[in-house]
This record gives C-alpha cells, sequence and structure tokens, in this order.
C-alpha cells in the first residue's frame, strides 16, 4: 500500500512523512514543488528509505499528477500543498491563487479521474485528506467561543480567503462526484524545521543573532497553539476513522497572546542559553507596524475529534516550545542554509 503526500518538504508535510514512518512501514511518494518554503533536507535522514520516494512537482501539474496516481495507486491522497504565509499573501496573492486555488482544483479533478478508474475495494478504501486552518472562519472577538465544524465560514486575508475556497472544493467534489474526502481545519503549529518567516522559529532565531523581536502592533492577538508531532497524529486519525466528507478541527487548546508566547519563549532561552552580558532575551523585543487586516483571535473547539477518534494533544505549549527551542539549538546547520538566499530578501522587505 501506498499514499501521496503533497507539499512533503515543508513544515507539516516534512514532519508528517517523518512521524509516519515511525509508525508504519508503508511506502509514502512526497511530492513538492520545492518552492522558497520546501526544503528537501528535511527529509535526507529517508534517503535510504526504501519505502520513500521524492517527486519534485506541483499540485497543478495535471499530466505529472495523472502519470504518479497511475504508476503507484495510492490508496489515499494527503493534501499539504500551499503557500502557506499571511504577510506573504498580502504582499503578492496571485501564488496563493495558483496553488491554493487551482493547484487544489487539479489535484481533486485528477484524483477524481483515477477514483473513477479504481476497482470496487481499492476504490471503497481511497480517501482523499485535506489539510486546511481554522483561518478560514475568520477572527474571534475574546468573549466569542472557539471555532467549531459549524462556524461559518469568513475568512479575511489572501491566504485564508484561498484556503477556504480549497475547502469548498473539496467539499463540493464529495458532494457532486462522491469523491471519498475528508477536511481538517487545524489551529498554528509550531515544532522542528518552521521555516522561520513564522514568528516562533523567526524569534528563537533572531534571538540568538541578537537581532530584534518584531510583534506586529501591541501583540495582543491571540492564536491557539499545537505542537506538530501532535498534529500528525491528529491526521493519521481522521485519515484512518474520519467519516466521509466530514471535517475535523485541531488545535491544542492553549491560546496566548502573541507578547506571551515571545516572552515565553525568550525565558527558555534564558534558561538554555544564556546571553553572555546577563541581559534577558525579552530586551530584544521591539513592536512594529501591524499586520493589514490582522485577525484578533483564533481558537479551535476540538470536541468532535477527541470525542469521535479519541484524539488529546500530548504537549503543553511549555513542553512544546522547550522541545522546539531545543530542536533549533542542536539544529545550527540547518539554520544557516535555511537562512541564506531567497531568505534574506524577505526578510529586508518584510521589516525594513
Ligand atoms: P509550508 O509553507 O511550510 O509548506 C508548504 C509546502 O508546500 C512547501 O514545501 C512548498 O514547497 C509546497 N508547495 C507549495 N506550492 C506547491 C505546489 N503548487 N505543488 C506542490 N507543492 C507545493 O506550510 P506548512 O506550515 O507546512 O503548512 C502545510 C499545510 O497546512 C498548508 O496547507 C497550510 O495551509 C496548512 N496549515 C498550516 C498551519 C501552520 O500553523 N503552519 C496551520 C493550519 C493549517
Ligand atoms: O492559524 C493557522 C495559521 O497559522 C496557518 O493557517 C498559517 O499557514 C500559519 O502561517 C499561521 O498563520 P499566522 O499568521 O497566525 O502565523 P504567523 O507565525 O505568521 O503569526 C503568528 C502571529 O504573530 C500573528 O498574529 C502575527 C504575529 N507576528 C508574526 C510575525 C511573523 C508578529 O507579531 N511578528 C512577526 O514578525
Amino acid at each position: 500500500m501506498t499514499i501521496l503526500v503533497t507539499g512533503a518538504a515543508g513544515f507539516i508535510g516534512s514532519n508528517f512523512v517523518l512521524d509516519w514512518f515511525e509508525e508504519y512501514d508503508e511506502d509514502i511518494i512526497s511530492l513538492d514543488k520545492l518552492t522558497y518554503a520546501g526544503n528537501p533536507e528535511n527529509l535526507k535522514s529517508l534517503e535510504n528509505n526504501k519505502n520513500h520516494i521524492f517527486v519534485k512537482g506541483d499540485i497543478a501539474d495535471e499530466k505529472l499528477i495523472t502519470s504518479i496516481l497511475n504508476e503507484y495507486q495510492p490508496r489515499a491522497i494527503i493534501n499539504f500543498a500551499a503557500e502557506s504565509h499571511v504577510d506573504r499573501s498580502i504582499n503578492g496573492p496571485k501564488d496563493f491563487i495558483d496553488t491554493n486555488i487551482i493547484g487544489t482544483y487539479s489535484l481533486l479533478e485528477m484524483t477524481r479521474i483515477y477514483w473513477n478508474n479504481l476497482g470496487y475495494k481499492p476504490k471503497n478504501i481511497f480517501r482523499f485528506l485535506h489539510v486546511s486552518t481554522d483561518e478560514v472562519y475568520g477572527s474571534l472577538e475574546n468573549n466569542e467561543p472557539p471555532f467549531s465544524e459549524m462556524t461559518p465560514y469568513a475568512p479575511s486575508s489572501p491566504y485564508s480567503a484561498s484556503k477556504a475556497a480549497s475547502d469548498h472544493l473539496v467539499r463540493a467534489w464529495h458532494h457532486t462526484y462522491g469523491l471519498p474526502v475528508v477536511t481538517t481545519n487545524c489551529s498554528n503549529n509550531y515544532g522542528p524545521y518552521h521555516f522561520p518567516e513564522k514568528l516562533i522559529p523567526l524569534c528563537i532565531l533572531n534571538a540568538l543573532n541578537g537581532e530584534s523581536l518584531p510583534i506586529y502592533g501591541d501583540g495582543q492577538q491571540i492564536r491557539d497553539w499545537l505542537y506538530v508531532k501532535d498534529h500528525c497524529t491528529a491526521i493519521r486519525l481522521v485519515l484512518k476513522n474520519g467519516a466521509l466528507g466530514g471535517t475535523y478541527n485541531i488545535g491544542g487548546r492553549n491560546e496566548k497572546t502573541n507578547l506571551d508566547v515571545v516572552e515565553i519563549l525568550c525565558s527558555v532561552l534564558d534558561e538554555l542559553m544564556p546571553k553572555k552580558d546577563g541581559s534577558k532575551y525579552s530586551t530584544q523585543i521591539i513592536y512594529v507596524k501591524d499586520r493589514p487586516g490582522h485577525d484578533k483571535r483564533y481558537a479551535i473547539d476540538a470536541t468532535k475529534l477527541e470525542s469521535e477518534l479519541g484524539w488529546l494533544p500530548e504537549e503543553t505549549f511549555e513542553s512544546g516550545i522547550r522541545k522546539t527551542v531545543e530542536w533549533y539549538l542542536g539544529h545550527q546547520d540547518w539554520v544557516s542554509r535555511v537562512q541564506s538566499g531567497e531568505y534574506q530578501n524577505w526578510i529586508n522587505k518584510q521589516y525594513q
């Protein structure tokens, strides 16, 4: 048996593939376009793994997708491939439309043709799992209940609008054509291999380099943080037992303001890598121009996943952030390779 994982060289995709091989020996075909966010080095430890094949390519390349599906006959597709950074979607939305909407459409359509031609048994077991985000629900006020699967969609950034569109396509391909899909909507992940344009890895690395820790606006926006390995466990469970056509919210019940997040990671760094001059890393915090249209609060109600499928996250924010900081301290080579080239152009443009 084989599964196809798209976006497999990105942050969550690579964690998922590595995590899969800790649990199973079922084959994986990893597909990734290797945009600035895709890093084949994340999967380097699988170089000699006979159960793993990496293919460089675009989910919008219908010829390539068809040939992969026909050659490897996967029993499931897990679609992580996306443009994922909100700030980049504000600076240039086109890639988000191309991959998140058109790319998802092409992948769905080629999958539908493949699935239609399968025999009775493989057709019955086949699943298309689409990985989406809590951002499709829009923004919450502090006194509102967390997002449930029944919360209406109200995306507010080009990124979240493109993800919402992809979720609608996935739903339509199930409703209209019967494609066996399941969708997950997850809160903010953090952990190993997180590309350092996002808040947590950016601040860990800036702190260690003696640079500023940029907080947008007043830092009182709230996100619900989930350790990436807990997300991977949830996806495996949903793939195995999720209801066809269903959606599952995944979140860590770890709501924190951005300022709290950065202060906590500073205090972990103070302990694990104290500064030579004795000062605290939190003195590097600065307040910068806010993100346009900045969503105030995301929070996930994961009751459905917990009660239907028995999932619970293993990490608290405190244990997960410690593991994350330790990972970055132990992977300086990965960090310096990631921080070269295109990455510097983005940082200069965004934070000048
Ligand atoms: P990421 O940006 O780190 O990785 C995305 C990967 O997709 C990269 O490897 C990139 O090269 C690849 N990719 C981009 N366009 C492609 C295309 N057209 N064809 C094939 N591959 C392509 O993103 P991530 O943080 O790992 O997120 C993975 C998925 O999870 C995304 O769909 C994202 O919307 C969703 N998600 C992320 C979070 C989070 O906190 N990071 C939370 C909820 C949902
Ligand atoms: O909620 C799930 C989403 O989480 C995913 O769908 C996205 O793919 C993922 O990128 C993430 O989006 P956010 O915009 O919440 O993550 P980011 O790390 O970019 O920002 C987290 C918060 O920190 C957000 O409120 C903006 C703020 N921030 C971010 C950066 C990069 C800062 O204050 N300063 C910064 O430099």
